[in-house]
């Protein structure tokens, strides 16, 4: 694609965007309905940048704050735009708004992908006459720093914009999957999902501690998952392979399933005891520093993939 990239929403994932985009080369513009958001995205953005270049993962912040334009109207962000962005509020009606309002002002070919973590784009682009170039391209937080980005068309999507979003999150350094048909919580919020379920039904039966139940992932199955997935996981994990771990451990993870047949709500009361746990070992007033703590291991683990890239 040529042209610029648009960013519409330049909250938290908006300006994380911008970053993914500008570090590859892409030129960017920003709008934010909210004037104090636009006043500030730049500062924001140029502070994320200068860690990444403390963590070796960006050369030359100037040359990449340069290629970003921040608007102050929606016209100028989207005219001539290749691909737009949209990062705003995850409520169905602002996302029908703001596509309603950007719909007229894209380019012939331009596509538009939504950041939402659980919206399906045909609940806010279904009335639109270019509803055909609309799909979901969810990130995950911050965009910069983990790759992952779940397309999710709708029925009406056609397979060009597919294809046109696929190509560019892959030029621009991001490993895109295609989620085939659109489903609540697409892949990745469905994979934590399950796991949740199991953590706190584990806790909740008394089984074991919260910070046992985190260990667990952390210092065990957690990372084998910075490189693989489930399916590789268990195809290394018998002699034979995938069939020959489900002969021998299929009945287990069966009777496991079985046993978790009736879901129901995390309660209040487990959510109380949940936090009471969590906030003996890590006191409100750390929280965000432990952010930037995982944020600088999440820096350097995206460090060391990079120089391991095969
Ligand atoms: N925060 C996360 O971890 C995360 C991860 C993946 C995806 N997402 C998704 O990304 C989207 C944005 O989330 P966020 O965390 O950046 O929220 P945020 O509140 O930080 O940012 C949203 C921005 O959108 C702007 N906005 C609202 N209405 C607008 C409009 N009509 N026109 C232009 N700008 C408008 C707001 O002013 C705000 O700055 C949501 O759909 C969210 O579900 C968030």
């Amino acid at each position: 694609m040529s042209g610029h990239i648009a960013i519409v929403g330049g909250g938290l994932v908006g300006s994380g965007w911008s970053i993914v985009f500008a570090r590859a080369g892409e030129v960017v513009r920003i709008y934010d309905a909210d004037s104090k958001i636009r006043n500030n995205v730049l500062d924001v953005i140029q502070g994320q940048l200068k860690d990444l270049k403390s963590s070796g993962l960006v050369d030359n912040v100037d040359a990449i704050l340069n290629r970003i334009e921040v608007c102050s109207t929606l016209q100028y962000a989207i005219g001539g735009a290749t691909y737009v962005q949209e990062s705003v509020f995850e409520q169905t009606d602002v996302k029908t708004e703001i596509s309603a309002a950007l719909s007229p002002m894209l380019g012939d070919d331009a596509v538009v992908g939504s950041s939402t973590s659980g919206i399906p784009a045909s609940a806010f682009t279904e009335g639109l006459p270019n509803r055909d170039r609309f799909l979901v391209a969810h990130p995950v937080n911050p965009p910069y720093l983990a790759p992952i980005v779940e397309v999710v068309p709708t029925s009406w999507t056609n397979a060009a914009a597919v294809d046109k979003t696929m190509a560019l999150m892959k030029k621009v350094g991001q490993s895109p999957v295609l989620v085939r048909r659109e489903i609540e919580g697409f892949l990745l919020n469905r994979l934590q999902g399950a796991l949740l379920r199991e953590a706190w039904a584990l806790f909740e039966d008394g089984y074991a501690s919260i910070e046992d139940i985190d260990k667990t992932v952390s210092e065990g199955l957690g990372l084998r998952w910075s490189f693989m997935g489930p399916f590789e996981t268990i195809d290394l994990n018998a002699p034979g392979g995938v069939k020959d771990y489900a002969e021998r451990l299929g009945p287990l993870y069966h009777s496991i399933d079985a046993s978790r047949q009736d879901p129901q709500p995390w309660s209040a009361e487990l959510i109380d005891a949940v936090q009471a746990e969590r906030r003996a070992v890590l006191h409100d007033s750390d929280l965000s520093g432990r952010r930037a703590w995982r944020d600088r291991r999440l820096m350097a683990l995206a460090a060391h993939k990079t120089a391991l890239k095969d």
